[in-house]
């Protein structure tokens, strides 16, 4: 059954990513049916509530999708973007959930955060210097960059704008430019006139900017008017309070002119063994665990691994338990503990994501680029 879900699920991963919109639309929908079919039928079980979570948030993509199929086409591709469709399509109206407890590690990452985001909005006043306005997170894949991003939002109170570079850079294609400067304009005047910090936060700014070789036509001019934005927001003197935090996993590819407007520069690194153990722990706090399974033996066995490769091996061990349970016929009942085995089985069966070699790029840049830390 998961199985399935997950075949749709990178169907639509790949359909959307080659532009096949309607296709990616269909198989989310399928995605999110088979797992909402698997939490109703199983509601006591613990990964009921993330499979129901999942298939909504498949749901709302699919929508999402069919939606942005039909905008062109109604309103024409030459309609200026209104100030609703902005609100509509970029404030992230239901904070996201996420706080910066439940982000395992990265204790310097989340202070940097705090020392630059959430004290200057609290209290402006302490801070004659100014503070820095452009904020950029760069690390490995699934170690935590959306998430902070996200924790951000629900820390400080005031308006979060959610901005994913590559979708901008693929629907809007002429328009970019042009929607970039009302996005700025827009934080500023609800900045001002609400006295609330406004974020705008840039996932996957690489795909904003990194693309000089294979230019089309609109990414340099994208680029210069972000590049334009960000020296408005870093030169106002006024104490306004609107943010721009960028997301990448791959900073070199941004080039120094993008760089130089994001002073304060912050490492997502992979989890270290601690980080790891208490990922471990965090992950398996809602399953049932054999008392052979030792926390400290699997940190040691996943260096490499991301944040994310780790919640994934204890899904897949849980797994494990609930396949036999339905195997065996006795599907009410409760699946066995998860032991250490199971563990060592799904870990030995995959790849860390984040190789030496990636690693070394990553701590390379930090070196010549690395901001603060
Ligand atoms: N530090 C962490 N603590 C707990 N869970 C984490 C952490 N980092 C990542 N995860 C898990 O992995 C998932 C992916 O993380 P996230 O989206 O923040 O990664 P990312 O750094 O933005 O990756 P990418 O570069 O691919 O965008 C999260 O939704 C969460 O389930
Ligand atoms: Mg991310």
């Amino acid at each position: 059954m998961e199985a399935l879900a997950r075949r749709y699920l990178n169907d639509a991963l790949t359909n959307e990513k080659v532009g096949n919109i309607h296709e990616a639309a269909k198989y989310y929908r399928k995605a999110a049916e088979i797992l909402m079919l698997i939490a109703n039928n199983y509601p006591s079980d613990p990964l009921a509530k993330m499979y129901r979570e999942l298939a909504d948030s498949y749901m709302r993509k699919a929508k999402e999708l069919e939606r942005s199929e039909i905008i062109p086409v109604s309103s024409g591709p030459t309609k200026d973007m209104s100030e609703s469709d902005i609100v509509e399509e970029f404030i992230v109206k239901e904070k996201p959930r996420v706080r910066f407890e439940d982000i395992i590690g990265l204790d310097e990452a989340k202070q940097a955060i705090i020392d630059s985001i959430v004290y200057p909005s609290k209290r402006p006043d302490l801070f004659p210097l100014g503070w820095p306005r452009g904020i950029l997170l760069y690390g490995p894949p699934g170690c935590g960059k959306t998430m902070l991003a996200a924790a951000v939002a629900n820390e400080v109170d005031g308006v979060f704008m959610h901005i994913d570079a590559a979708n901008i850079m693929s629907k809007w294609l002429g328009e970019a430019e042009k929607r970039v400067a009302m996005i700025f304009r827009y934080a500023y005047r609800v900045s001002e006139e609400q006295g609330k910090p406004v974020i705008i936060f840039i996932d996957e700014a690489d795909a904003l900017l990194g693309v000089y070789e294979h230019e089309i036509g609109g990414e340099a001019r994208v680029r210069n008017q972000f590049l334009k934005e960000m020296d408005g927001l870093n030169s106002k003197s006024a104490k306004h309070l609107v943010y721009v935090i960028a997301a990448t996993n791959k900073p070199w590819k941004l080039d120094i002119g993008f760089l130089r407007r994001f002073q304060r520069r912050i490492y997502v690194p992979p989890p270290n063994r601690d980080a790891r153990r208490a990922l471990f722990e965090y992950y398996t706090r809602y399953i049932r665990v054999a008392p052979d399974v030792d926390f400290d033996l699997l940190a040691d066995r996943t260096e490499g691994y991301s944040a994310s490769d780790i919640r994934d091996v204890v899904m897949e061990a849980h797994l494990i338990t609930i396949r036999e349970l339905f195997k065996s016929g006795n599907i009410y009942g409760e699946p066995r503990p998860v032991t250490m085995n199971d563990f060592l089985y799904v870990i030995s069966r995959r790849r860390p994501s984040i190789s030496r070699e990636l690693l070394k790029l990553y701590e390379e840049w930090s070196q010549r680029f690395g901001g603060t830390l």
